[in-house]
């Protein structure tokens, strides 16, 4: 059912920072910084040849990563983003398969302004897995 990694999502503490890792270093392209307040976090996109990375890092108070940057100061792989084609069948057959699906199990609009949603890591492998409609 999954198909194209859409993107790998580090959390840092610090978004300047990972952005000059990322394109100083790295030398890869880095988009502009976008504040996504409703997500609670602030994201560059990293654009790769066949994929995706975004920075996150926590904007406001109530950040759904600041508890995992916590744990891990230094950053870490935060989630994965895999692309369906239709994200209400994808999260009916989640829940058919006993998978738990996080939130209300209603899609929000996600950072690319397309419906996503997000699925319990204890269900995968110990990994935050977020299901995008591409
Ligand atoms: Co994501």
């Amino acid at each position: 059912m999954i198909g194209r990694l859409n993107h790998v999502a580090i959390a840092v503490p610090d978004l300047a920072a990972g952005t000059a890792v990322y394109r100083d270093v790295l030398g890869a392209k880095v988009s502009e910084p976008q504040s996504l307040p409703e997500h609670g976090v602030t994201v560059v996109f990293v654009e790769l040849p066949n994929t995706k990375v975004e920075l996150l890092e926590p904007l406001g108070e109530a950040s759904p990563i600041a508890a995992f940057l916590e744990k891990s100061p230094s950053g870490g792989i935060h989630h994965m983003c895999y692309e369906v084609d239709d994200i209400l069948a994808a999260r009916d057959r989640m829940l058919s398969e006993g998978a738990r699906v996080l939130g209300d199990g209603e899609p929000k609009t996600g950072a690319h302004n397309k419906p996503v949603l997000f699925l319990h890591p204890k269900d995968f492998c110990g990994t935050l897995v977020e299901l995008e409609q591409a």
